[in-house]
């Protein structure tokens, strides 16, 4: 209630940028007042046991995750795990910085309690963000999504990934391996049989090297059909990585409440939150249903209540993640989702 009438009714009268330029600039101040960081953990951070899953090997304190592109530059996971995040996901990181596309390029449809974005992977570049992880206070969990520079040719992709997992490795618990923006050109093409098989085993190859290996997790496009939702199964078993991150935004603009000459003003680019609940919803039901349940699978995509999150867990995921409905609902949407879920104990 508070976090709508007042806090989100103040940010949405800002451009969305400028909404998450003072959010952030506020949780880095909140992180230098003495016991504001352990004041707002012993609020908002649940410890409660009954909640606790151990995944791909990591034990998570809740289900609930922080989805990539909030904190791309790795800036205020600390404070986002004070928040109650379960995990946060940093990224999508590329080897060099870039400054994504020209804005605008992030948009409310507050009707349909979604947004559309065409960031283009903005962020300071991997290295930055290694300098801000060496000082994580806090044991969050951290997850690196990595993705590949805009001009680098699909061609000679692997070796972005490959060297952003190298700098990132010793910092971060798992990784996403991002080949489903929307925003980067070709990026989507990687989702194809031959070149995912040799990313995902490549990065695999590089993972057996090191001293322990790190749980690798595939990001996927919730635009794919069942035919290629099938090639996706197969190479994830084949190069044995870890599990999938289902979904990214869609490139579909079905079913909004806004006129479509109204949507198409604004361009291209992702759209996530309530439109893409659903989609998202039947993308974790056949892949889980397609490996029997066996495959580590976090559901993402609009998730803005309770019970939209115990309907991606039905569905066969077995961690979670928001954004837009993080936007949308506040931080009290982490605490009714856990709460919902020790009811079902
Ligand atoms: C994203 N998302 C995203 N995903 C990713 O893998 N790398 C990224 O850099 C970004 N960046 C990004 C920016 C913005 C502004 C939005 C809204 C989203 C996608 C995000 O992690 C998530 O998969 C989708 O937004 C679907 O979840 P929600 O938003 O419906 O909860």
């Amino acid at each position: 209630m508070f976090y709508k009438q007042i806090i989100r009714s103040i940010l949405f009268r800002f451009q969305p940028e400028t909404a998450h330029a003072i959010t952030f600039n506020l949780l880095k101040i909140s992180s230098l007042v003495p016991f504001l960081p352990a004041l707002m953990r012993r609020r908002f951070a649940s410890c409660e046991t009954q909640l606790h899953r151990r995944v791909f090997g990591i034990d998570f304190p809740n289900p609930v995750g922080l989805a990539a592109g909030l904190d791309k530059d790795a800036e205020v996971f600390d404070m986002l795990g004070n928040l109650g995040f379960g995990f946060v996901e940093i990224g999508t990181l590329t080897p060099k910085p870039q400054p994504g596309n020209p804005k605008p390029r992030l948009f409310r449809l507050k009707k349909d309690q979604a947004l559309i974005n065409r960031m283009g992977f903005n962020n300071k570049g991997v290295a930055a963000a290694v300098k801000r992880l060496k000082r994580k206070k806090t044991k969050v969990i951290i997850g690196g999504n990595i993705g590949k520079n805009k001009h680098t040719p699909n061609e000679q992709a692997v070796e972005d990934y490959k060297l952003c997992f190298n700098e990132l490795y010793p910092y971060v618990d798992y990784f996403a391996v991002n080949v489903s923006s929307p925003n980067t050109p070709n990026l989507r093409a990687l989702q194809d049989k031959k070149p995912l098989q040799n990313l995902l085993m490549e990065l695999k190859k590089l993972n057996r090297e090191k001293p322990k290996e790190k749980p690798i997790l595939l990001k996927i496009a919730p635009d794919l059909t069942n035919e290629q939702l099938d090639d996706i199964v197969e190479i994830v078993q084949a190069s044995r990585i870890d599990g999938i991150i289902a979904t990214n935004t869609t490139i579909s603009r079905k079913g909004l409440i806004y006129r479509q000459e109204e949507i198409e003003k604004l361009g291209a680019g992702g759209l996530s939150g309530k439109p893409l609940r659903k989609r998202s919803t039947e993308i974790i039901r056949y892949l889980s249903e397609k490996t029997a349940g066996k495959l580590p699978i976090i559901g993402v995509g609009g998730i803005h209540s309770a019970a939209d999150a115990l309907e991606k867990l039905e569905a066969g995921a077995s961690l979670l993640q928001l954004y837009t409905g993080f936007i949308y609902e506040g931080v009290s949407l982490i605490s009714a989702i856990n709460k919902a879920l020790k009811r079902k104990l």
